[in-house]
C-alpha cells in the first residue's frame, strides 16, 4: 500500500474516490466551503436538507460529482469530535470514559470512508481531505485517521474467489505531515497484520506457521525472533503450557520477540532502560479440550490467538517507528484439542514457577499457557508486564463485546493504560481485583485450581490466577475476548479480527 501526501487543490484531485470529512461545524471548514462553491452549493443544500448527515461514521456517496475531478465523492461524518456524548468529564487524574475522543472518531471515520470506498474494485487510488479542519490538526488524531484509512478497507474474506472488498492500492492525504503519514501507515499496516492472522483459519494458522509469520515480520521490521520448540519447552519445565498442547498433533512453540529500543529517539517519556514485557495468549484453536465447547462456541475459536497476534503487531509497529522503549514480546502458541493423551480433568500440573495447578476445566486453558509464559517473561527483568488474551467469555458478560477488560496489580499502570486508551478512542474498562477473589482459586490437592467457584466473576478469577505468576511486578492484564473478534461488521471494520489495543499500546509506549 502506498500512502503519500496529496498535492493538487482538492477540487483538482483525480483520485478514484475522494473521501471528505464532514463535521457538525462544516460551515467553518475551508475545505467544505471551497468544494461547495465548486459544486454550485449542492453540498450545503444536501446537508441543510438532511440528505447528508454530519453524524460520526455516516457516509454518503456521490458518483461523478459535478465540479470536481474525483470520480466519486464519499462524505464521512465526524460529528463534533472532542465534545463527547457520554456525559462523563475528565477527572483530575486524566481519567475519562469518553471513547468519542478526537482520535477515536478520527480513526473510525477515516476507516468507514475507506471501507465504503473498498466496495468497488475500481477505486485503486483514494484521497482523504478535510480531516484537519475538524481535528484541528491534532497530531494523535491525524495519525489515527491515517491508520484508519489504511485498515478500514481490509475484509475478512481471505479465501473468496471474488472478494467483496478491494482495498485501495494508493492512499493520498491532504494536510498531514510526512512524519504522521508514515507513522499512521506503520500502525495501520501492523493492524492489518493482526487482523489477517486472527482471520486465518486454524488449518492455516497453527503454532509453527505463526512462528514463520513472526520470523518474517521480525526480519522486515527489525527485531529478533527466538523460537522455543517442544524439546526446549520440556527442558525449561513449561509443563503448564505443554499440558494444554498434549492433545494436539501440532507441536507447541514459545516465541520471544526482542526489540532493542532506540536510545537516540527524542521521545520524552520516562526512559526505561529495562524492557517492557508484552505477553500474548496464542491458542491457535480452542476446542475446549475434554471440557468440550459446543459447536456455536467453538466455531470462532481460531480467534483465540488474538493476544499473540496483538503482541506481534505491536512489536512490528514499535520497530518501524523506532520508539525509544525496549520491548520483549513473548507468545505461547498451542492448540487445545481432545485426544487419548490430552490433558484430563483432575490432572495436576507443575508450572515453570514451581506452583502446582489442579485442572478443573480444560477449557480454562489460556491461563495455563500464560502461567508459564509470564514466568519466562520474568527472566528478562522487565520493568512492567502487559498481557493480551482472549481469556474469558465472562469478560464479555461483564462488559459487552466491545470493551477490553483491564485488570492489574498496580493502580498507576492501570490508570496509565485506561487514560491512553481513552485518548486514542479505544474502549477499555477496569474490573476490581479484590483479594478475596483469590480464595476462589485455592486448590484442594494442589496450590491453585484453574477455575473459580462457579461462573460469577469469571474474568476476575482468571486474572487472579495470572497474578500468581507475575511475582509482584507491575502488571496489567487485558482480556480482549470480546473486542478482538467481531461476529458482525461495523461501519468502520469488517467482521473478524479488529487489532484492538495496538493503537493504545503504541501510544502508551511512544510518548
Ligand atoms: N478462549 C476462551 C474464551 C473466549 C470466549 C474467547 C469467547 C473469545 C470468545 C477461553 O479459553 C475459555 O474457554 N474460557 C472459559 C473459562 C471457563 C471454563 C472458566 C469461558 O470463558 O467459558
Ligand atoms: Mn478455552
Ligand atoms: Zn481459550
Amino acid at each position: 500500500m502506498i500512502v503519500q501526501s496529496a498535492t493538487p487543490p482538492v477540487h483538482e484531485c483525480n483520485a478514484d474516490a475522494l473521501i471528505l470529512a464532514l463535521g457538525a461545524d462544516w460551515e467553518n471548514s475551508p475545505t467544505i466551503t471551497e468544494l461547495d462553491r465548486r459544486m454550485s452549493g449542492q453540498l450545503s443544500r444536501w446537508i441543510q436538507d438532511g440528505e447528508i448527515l454530519t453524524k460520526p461514521m455516516k457516509t454518503a456517496t456521490i458518483l461523478s460529482p459535478i465540479g470536481l475531478q474525483a470520480k466519486t465523492l464519499i462524505l464521512v461524518g465526524l460529528g463534533s469530535p472532542g465534545v463527547g456524548k457520554s456525559g462523563l468529564k475528565k477527572s483530575s487524574d486524566g481519567t475519562v470514559s469518553d471513547v468519542d475522543s478526537v482520535a477515536g472518531v478520527a480513526f473510525r471515520a477515516a476507516a468507514a470512508g475507506a471501507k465504503i470506498a473498498s466496495q468497488a474494485k475500481t477505486r485503486k487510488t483514494i484521497a482523504f481531505a478535510g480531516f484537519g479542519d475538524f481535528l484541528h490538526q491534532e497530531a494523535t488524531a491525524m495519525q489515527s485517521a491515517v491508520a484508519g484509512s489504511v485498515t478500514g478497507g481490509i475484509g475478512q474474506d481471505l479465501f473468496k474467489a471474488e472478494s467483496a472488498t478491494a482495498p485501495a492500492e494508493t492512499i493520498l492525504w491532504y494536510d498531514v505531515s510526512e512524519e504522521l503519514l508514515q507513522s499512521g501507515k506503520a500502525i495501520g499496516e501492523s493492524m492489518i497484520l493482526v487482523k489477517r492472522l486472527v482471520n486465518l483459519p486454524p488449518n492455516y494458522l497453527y503454532p509453527d506457521s505463526f512462528v514463520q509469520e513472526a520470523v518474517a515480520v521480525g526480519a522486515e521490521a527489525g527485531f529478533q525472533v527466538e523460537v522455543w520448540d517442544e524439546a526446549k519447552l520440556i527442558a525449561e519445565n513449561c509443563n503448564s503450557l505443554l499440558a494444554v498442547s498434549k492433545g494436539s498433533t501440532r507441536p507447541p512453540r514459545l516465541c520471544i520477540l526482542r526489540y532493542a529500543g532506540n536510545p537516540s529517539s527524542t521521545e520524552t517519556s520516562t526512559i526505561d532502560n529495562a524492557p517492557i514485557a508484552l505477553v500474548g495468549k496464542g491458542v491457535t484453536f480452542d476446542s475446549g479440550g475434554y471440557s468440550l465447547k459446543p459447536t456455536d462456541g467453538m466455531l470462532t475459536m481460531k480467534c483465540d490467538m488474538a493476544g499473540a497476534a496483538t503482541v506481534l503487531g505491536i512489536l512490528r509497529a514499535a520497530a518501524l517507528l523506532k520508539i525509544r522503549q525496549p520491548i520483549i514480546g513473548l507468545v505461547g502458541l498451542v492448540e487445545n484439542m481432545v485426544a487419548g493423551n490430552a490433558m484430563k480433568l483432575g490432572d495436576v500440573l507443575t508450572a515453570r514457577s514451581g506452583k502446582t495447578i489442579e485442572v478443573h476445566n480444560t477449557d480454562a486453558e489460556g491461563r495455563l499457557v500464560l502461567a508459564d509464559v509470564l514466568n519466562v517473561a520474568l527472566d528478562y527483568s522487565p520493568s512492567k508486564i502487559i498481557d493480551f488474551a482472549t481469556l474469558t467469555g465472562a469478560c464479555c458478560v461483564a462488559l459487552g463485546n466491545d470493551i477490553v477488560g483491564v485488570m492489574s496489580n498496580d493502580n498507576d499502570l492501570q490508570q496509565e493504560l485506561l487514560v491512553t486508551a481513552s485518548n486514542v478512542g479505544e474502549y477499555a474498562w477496569p474490573l476490581p481485583m479484590f483479594p478475596y477473589f483469590s480464595e476462589q482459586i485455592a486448590g484442594k490437592v494442589a496450590d491453585i485450581k484453574n477455575v473459580g467457584e462457579g461462573r460469577w466473576g469469571g474474568a476476575i478469577t482468571a486474572a487472579k490466577f495470572l497474578e500468581q505468576f507475575v511475582d509482584e511486578k507491575p502488571w496489567v492484564h487485558l482480556d480482549i475476548a470480546g473486542p478482538a473478534f467481531l461476529d458482525s461488521p461495523k461501519s468502520w471494520c469488517d467482521a473478524g479480527g479488529t487489532a484492538t489495543m495496538v493503537r493504545t499500546i503504541i501510544a502508551m509506549l511512544s510518548k
